[in-house]
């Protein structure tokens, strides 16, 4: 066995797995486009201030979790953790703002520092959405509609749930934190450690702590809807008023409040139960600050991503595959070879699948074939005056016809 393996939290995605990561984003790229998407491909490293920035100091995609290093300029670089602050850096840097609204489409790997375990790995591939400049809240339900659309099409939408959650604008978040802080520091002592750090610098990552202890202590704390402002419930209440109008099925979850810092108004959870811990399969919600803490104008953003490697957990084993059957080409004598790969070379120009086997006697040849699920193969028998002759082997009823060249090059 050879000493070098793949990086813990890491792995090689081939056969079946691959084949269905494809076929997901595939689906996934066709729905966006049909919502009228364009697609995006930022680098995988950024300065790493763009994260910082972007997802917060305090956020443990953040704090514990990103792969940062200085390269050998001396520039502190981060392997992207998520999408969004990336698309949004390059909407700035880009001068995206002039095509606004901007609706973007991201596929590709992002990196976290996390304990791998069934669903979390430690390079994970999202497929994501962005939209930038528009501030109605129908946008969000065009985003989510999109997520269920897809999901759908992945026949995933029975085996998930949509949760959704307001944080409300500015103030109300700001007014409601100040509740939760009241409430919450003469229990101080009895909070778990990490939620002890959190009650200092972001109390409301208590409220979705895993802590079975933090949870009974934070079942009577104050419910962030009785500090919403005005604009802010009715902004809620369009969105999920355009959800039922759109027949997608959702639950508030007044806990919901998502890891990373630069969420307002709408955050939601696609959620299931069947991965364990790792239930969350494509999550989102409004940034209405990010663009300007990436120094650019205050610009309304809404957006979500996708673990493609949860997807593909689920669906790996039922997901129906697309097997091509190829036109296989069985050859007798050295010269015949030669003469296979030319043929197959005009049927691949004109997009057909075409095997030719470089190994084994005739008969095994023809083995692989019916193995491969050939329907159709040419065969070609060197004579021992070197001519060829050429035969088509129907796999269904096993005759084979006498054909030429000629013939064979008009298929
Ligand atoms: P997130 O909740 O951190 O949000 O990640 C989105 C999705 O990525 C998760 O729901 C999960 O399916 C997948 N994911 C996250 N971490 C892992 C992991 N270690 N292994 C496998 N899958 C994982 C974001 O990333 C935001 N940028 C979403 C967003 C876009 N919000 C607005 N726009």
């Amino acid at each position: 066995m050879s000493k070098y393996q793949s990086v813990r939290g890491t792995r090689d995605l081939l056969g079946k797995t691959k084949k269905t990561f494809r076929s997901i984003e595939h689906i996934a790229y066709e729905t966006a486009q049909n919502y009228g998407f364009q697609e995006i491909e930022t680098p995988i490293f950024e300065f790493s201030e763009i994260f910082h920035r972007a997802m917060g100091e305090t956020s443990d995609a953040v704090s514990k979790e990103t792969y940062t290093f200085k390269d050998r300029g001396d520039d502190s670089i981060t392997l992207r953790p998520e999408g969004t602050a990336g698309v949004v850096r390059a909407y700035v840097s880009e001068g995206l703002a002039q095509n606004n609204p901007n609706k973007l489409y991201y596929y590709g790997p992002m990196f976290r520092y996390e304990r791998p375990q069934k669903g979390r790995y430690r390079q994970f591939y999202q497929i994501g959405v962005e939209v930038l400049g528009l501030e109605n809240p129908l946008a969000d339900v065009e985003c989510i509609d999109l997520a269920y659309s897809i999901l759908k099409k992945l026949q995933l939408q029975n085996r998930c749930q949509l949760e959704i959650n307001t944080l409300g604008d500015t103030e109300s978040r700001h007014n409601y934190r100040q509740a939760l802080v009241d409430f919450l520091t003469p229990l101080k002592s009895q909070l778990s450690a990490d939620s002890q750090v959190r009650l200092e610098k972001n109390p409301l990552r208590i409220l979705d702590s895993k802590d079975e202890n933090d949870r009974k202590l934070i079942a009577n704390a104050p419910q962030m809807e009785n500090y919403l402002s005005e604009t802010s419930k009715k902004f809620f209440e369009t969105v999920l008023h355009g959800l039922t109008e759109l027949n997608i099925p959702y639950k508030v979850n007044p806990k919901l409040v998502r890891g990373l810092d630069y969420y307002c108004h709408t955050v939601f959870e696609f959620v299931t139960t069947e991965l364990g811990a790792q239930g969350a399969l494509l999550a989102g919600g409004r940034y209405d600050g990010l663009v300007e803490t990436l120094g650019g104008a205050k610009t309304p953003g809404v957006g979500w991503a996708s673990g493609v490697d949860r997807l593909t957990d689920l669906l790996e084993s039922t997901m129906n595959l697309e097997t091509r059957k190829p036109v296989s080409i069985i050859t007798l004598g050295d010269k015949a070879l030669t003469v296979g790969l030319k043929i197959a070379r005009d049927l691949r120009a004109k997009n057909t699948y075409c095997e030719v086997f470089m190994t084994g006697n005739f008969k095994k040849k023809l083995e692989k074939a019916n193995k491969l699920q050939t329907e159709k193969a040419i065969l070609i028998f060197e004579q021992e005056n070197g001519s060829m002759e050429f035969k088509i082997k129907d796999f269904s009823t096993g005759t084979e016809t006498a054909t030429t060249l000629e013939a064979i090059q008009k298929m």
